[in-house]
């Protein structure tokens, strides 16, 4: 049988980091519908990878855990990444620019529709690699464009480290003191509609984040405050997947996690730890209680600053 492209077969790579919202609050609702958000946002240091090749043709592979739950969930739709590809062609030829057929390798290591961005990732990883790949430089507000087009989330995994961002999640500040968390990543494996979890939203007009963003702080003290946030969608996602009560709870009575809660639109709920140790014990330790959920110890990447 011969043998399935890795990503490492290919000539660039680029990670798509799995993306967690610290703090989700919804403020407010569009006249088009998409809800105001502020979000304390940051990034693993785990997540999908994707390998781009030129080739004679465009092609796009599939390889991973959750490979398999992509193709099902797809079905006949390009997927986002082929979405990427071509509104990036698209932006390439308004300016003139050669964009020869690509070959894309997707190794999905995230859960699908879990709340950690694994789509949006993916997207933005696109955008990173086809610019690298056909060496093209559009200008930012073009590729702030294309990234909004394909997701609100999009824009923030272009960034893909710390941030605030408001808005519906395009106005985006970052947050070069927010420390890195050791952290377990829980999803019981139950895709949870976005959509359906914002229809199920009872109060659309909750308070914004009121904490100064920019001072540097501990990890304690950034923990206080992100104890004094929430994710206002976790109430309708359990709502929606009665599991993810369950999966707060296992991850709850984990000795030395220090703060639990889900992350987006779900299902995939976060638990933080004091060090790796705590985390990579408490990952195994959910693991044997679950052997069919997703576990997964990560540190999360620090800001720049
Ligand atoms: O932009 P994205 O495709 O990730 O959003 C999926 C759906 O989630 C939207 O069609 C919308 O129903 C809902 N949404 C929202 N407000 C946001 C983001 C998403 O209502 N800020």
């Amino acid at each position: 049988m011969p043998r399935l492209p890795e990503a490492g077969d290919f000539d660039l790579i680029e990670d798509a980091p799995a993306k967690i919202n610290l703090a989700l609050h919804v403020t407010g609702r569009r006249p088009d519908g998409y809800h105001l958000l502020d979000m304390l946002v940051t990034f693993a240091d785990h997540g999908d990878r994707l390998g781009f090749r030129l080739s004679p043709k465009d092609a796009f592979s599939l390889a991973g855990r959750f490979a398999d739950r992509l193709r099902e969930d797809a079905g006949a739709a390009p997927n986002l990444v082929e979405r990427a590809r071509d509104l990036m062609r698209e932006a390439a030829a308004s300016i003139g620019h050669p964009s020869p057929p690509v070959h894309i390798h997707l190794r999905k290591n995230l859960p699908i529709a879990s709340g950690i961005g694994g789509g949006s990732a993916d997207a933005a990883a696109v955008l990173r690699g086809l610019s690298r790949v056909w060496r093209v430089t559009l200008p930012p507000a073009t590729v702030q464009e294309i990234a909004l087009k394909l997701g609100a989330d999009v824009p923030m995994c272009l960034a893909s480290r710390p941030l605030i961002a408001c808005g519906i999640g395009e106005e985006i500040r970052p947050l070069p003191h927010l420390p890195s968390f050791s952290v377990v990543l829980g999803n019981p494996l139950k895709g949870v509609s976005t959509p359906e979890v914002f229809g199920r939203l009872e109060k659309k007009d909750n308070p914004g984040f009121s904490f100064e963003t920019g001072a540097p702080r501990s990890r304690d003290e950034w923990l206080a405050v992100m104890r004094g946030l929430r994710n206002d969608l976790e109430p309708p996602a359990r709502a929606i997947c009665g599991e993810i009560f369950t999966l707060l709870e296992l991850m709850e009575q984990q000795p030395g996690a220090r703060l639990v809660r889900m992350s987006g639109s779900g299902a995939t709920c976060f638990a933080l730890f004091d060090d790796a140790g705590a985390a990579g014990q408490a990952a195994a330790a959910l693991h044997r209680a679950r052997p069919d959920w997703y576990f997964q110890a990560i540190e999360t990447m620090a800001g720049a600053g």
